[in-house]
């Protein structure tokens, strides 16, 4: 397994999105390793992926290898045009044709029943069904149409880190075990892509991401959310969640982290509070909070991040994976953060702040 690792040279391309053909021969460069079953880490609209040719054992064995994965946990497909679902699904429901229509190429992954013999068993990490998406990103689409192969990509980090929303997070976790990494600037969502699963009328949400439930419900009307969702799921043991990822404590800062969630006045007094507790303690403290809030923890803590302003939730998600790599990078022992509101995007923030924190959310 370590022979994949050894002292691998991670190649370096700059793209510009907005102008892709200046790009070609990095393309070309890029898709040619692919295309011989190496790994190239690509920028998308939701985060960086890691991707390799899904036809391939020995190429997507470099994925679980370079990222450190656990290999009961399969990776999403990454496709370029429609008819290559094809391919790929042995049906597609009509809801699920529904949601395809509306939402790809963009942040929604959905799971189909998986056509025998095509994929590697290593992508489906021998389940009968295989996650399939079609990105909203240039440099992800012409990767994918010059390659000619369907791209395995879990998100391009250390296996337990926060996905990386830029190229140098992707270096930061992977530079030297990776064949490349195409740097298209920072990716916009910043956050994964919502993977849901049909069942006839019935759309399960596996993970919350860059589509919300509510956008999901204006084109199915039958849309729930996994059971294994809820957060007291996760203390339970013998609960198997159907998204095998879901299980895992992800996106882990190096620090301990609390959640405090509840109405300003009391969620303020709480996080003083801890903060004070941590500090005499001895630890390194930081605060994530709003733009309006970060004054009131001024001297409080060492390193105060902020969401951006608390009317707009899509920038935190953009900025929460680059918020925890910070603390990290400040050697932060001990990290606070403000609860979002579970509405629209806002729903996967926290179930991402909460993963981040292995459960630690206080409501006061
Ligand atoms: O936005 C994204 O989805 C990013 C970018 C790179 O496309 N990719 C990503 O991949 O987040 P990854 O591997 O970090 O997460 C894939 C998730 C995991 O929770 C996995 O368990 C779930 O999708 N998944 C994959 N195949 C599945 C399947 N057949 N059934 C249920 N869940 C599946
Ligand atoms: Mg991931």
């Amino acid at each position: 397994m370590m022979s994949y690792i050894e002292a691998e040279h991670t190649k370096q391309w700059r793209v510009n999105p907005e102008y892709i053909q200046a790009s070609r021969c990095a393309i070309q460069e890029a898709s040619a390793l692919l295309q011989a079953g190496r790994t190239v880490a690509f920028p998308t609209e939701t985060v960086y992926g890691l991707g390799a040719d899904a036809r391939s054992d020995d190429a997507v064995a470099r994925i679980y290898s370079a990222k450190g994965r656990p290999s009961d946990n399969p990776l999403i497909v990454h496709i370029g045009r429609r008819e290559q679902l094809a391919e790929l699904a042995e049906s597609v429901s009509p809801v699920a044709e529904r949601l395809i229509a509306r939402f790809w190429p963009g942040p929604l992954t959905i799971v189909f029943p998986a056509k025998p013999g095509v994929l590697s068993p290593k992508v489906t990490a021998g389940l009968d069904t295989v996650a399939v998406r079609m990105p909203d990103h240039p440099v992800a689409l012409a990767l994918i149409a010059a390659s000619g192969c369907p791209i395995a990509a879990p998100s391009a980090n250390r296996s337990g880190r926060p996905s990386p929303t830029r190229a140098s997070h992707v270096l930061e976790d992977l530079a030297g075990r990776i064949a490349g990494v195409v740097d298209g600037g920072a990716s916009g969502v910043g956050l994964e892509s919502t993977v849901v699963e049909v069942r006839g009328d019935a759309v399960t949400v596996l993970r919350p991401g860059g589509i919300s439930v509510e956008q999901l419900r204006e084109v199915a009307p039958d849309v729930a959310l996994d059971p294994a969702l809820a957060p007291a799921a996760s203390d339970d043991a013998g609960f198997q969640p159907r998204s095998p990822g879901m299980k895992y404590a992800h996106y882990a800062p190096r620090g301990r982290m609390l959640v405090v969630s509840g109405d300003a006045a009391p969620v303020r007094a709480r996080m003083l509070h801890e903060l004070a507790v941590a500090r005499e303690q001895g630890q390194r403290t930081g605060v994530l909070t709003f733009d309006e809030h970060a004054p009131d923890y001024g001297d409080a803590a060492e390193l105060v991040s902020t969401y951006g302003r608390a009317s707009d939730y899509a920038e935190a998600a953009k900025r929460l994976y680059d918020a925890l790599r910070a603390f990290d990078e400040a050697g932060i022992e001990f990290i606070v953060a403000e609860a979002l509101r579970e509405e629209g995007i806002g729903h996967a923030v926290m179930n991402r702040l909460v993963k981040a924190a292995s459960g630690h959310i206080v409501s006061v």
